[in-house]
């Protein structure tokens, strides 16, 4: 198949449902091969979705289930071309003072270590390679904060911190890493959100309507592809306005 993906392999993290998903049916789309790592890959295994080659159940906060998928996806695909940290939870909507420590750490551990591990355990082959692009789904609220979800907003912070980062460690290499920042797009995402925090965030969007999943999935195949060959260390605005910088 041709398209700007043609023969590149791709690992799309939280690709079995959402944003993930429609990223993956985009790189498809341009010819890209998709492994789905997710804790949870049911809908998309074994020909239930044409765009997903392979998927793989991981828990992108545990090293040894990265190493795991890892060394899986390598002696399938031989090699990773591009990497999609997009795996992540939301955590409850409760002013900071109510959190629950252990809901902090879970959603660090997914949405900020998760990223970490990953782009570790595929960078050193990719610096190697000389060649490589990693993209992380960070949020909206990652740069502009927002109330009621401290741990969300401060985990999509810390992930465009390593974005530029790691744009910084590996520009040498011919790897590049930059990061969407969406606005809220219907998805399963919206289960551990409280009705008023999604009418709240719904009445401050500019354009007058939430984000669709295409539309992030398209700025996802236009980084991953040769197009995008002198950006690296940015974070890609998907928010219809929302966000003023
Ligand atoms: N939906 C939104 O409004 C929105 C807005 C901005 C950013 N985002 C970000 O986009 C990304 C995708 O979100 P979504 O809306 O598609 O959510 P979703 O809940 O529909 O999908 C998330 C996927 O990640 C997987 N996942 C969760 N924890 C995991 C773990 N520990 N290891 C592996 N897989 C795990 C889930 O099984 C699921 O398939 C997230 O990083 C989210 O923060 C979402």
């Amino acid at each position: 198949m041709g398209g700007e993906l043609s023969k590149r392999n791709a690992v799309i993290t939280g690709g079995a449902r959402g944003i993930g998903l429609a990223i993956a049916r985009r790189f498809h789309e341009e010819g890209g091969r998709v492994c789905v790592w997710d804790r949870d890959p049911s809908p998309v295994e074994e020909s239930k979705e044409a765009s997903v080659a392979l998927a793989l159940s991981v828990d992108v906060a545990d090293e040894a289930s990265v190493a795991a998928a890892y060394d899986a996806t390598i002696q399938r695909f031989g090699q990773i071309d591009i990497l999609v940290n997009n795996a992540g939870v939301n955590g409850p909507t409760v002013p900071f003072w109510e959190y629950a420590v252990a809901d902090w750490d879970r959603v660090q551990a997914v949405d900020l270590k998760g990223v970490f591990l990953c782009s570790r355990a595929v960078a050193p082959a990719m610096r190697v390679r000389g060649s490589g692009r990693i993209i992380h789904v960070s949020s909206v609220v990652g740069k502009t904060g927002g109330p009621n979800a401290i741990a969300y907003c401060a985990a999509k912070a810390g992930v465009i911190g390593l974005t530029k980062s790691m744009a910084m460690e590996l520009v040498k290499d011919g790897v590049l890493v930059n990061a969407i920042a969406p606005a809220m797009a219907e998805t399963d995402l919206l289960a551990e959100m409280s009705p008023d925090y999604i009418a709240e965030v719904k009445s401050r969007m500019p354009m007058g309507r939430l984000c669709a999943v295409e539309e992030i999935a398209d700025v996802a195949a236009w980084i991953a592809s040769p197009r995008c060959s002198f950006t690296t260390g940015q974070v890609f605005d998907v928010s219809g306005g929302r966000a003023q910088y």
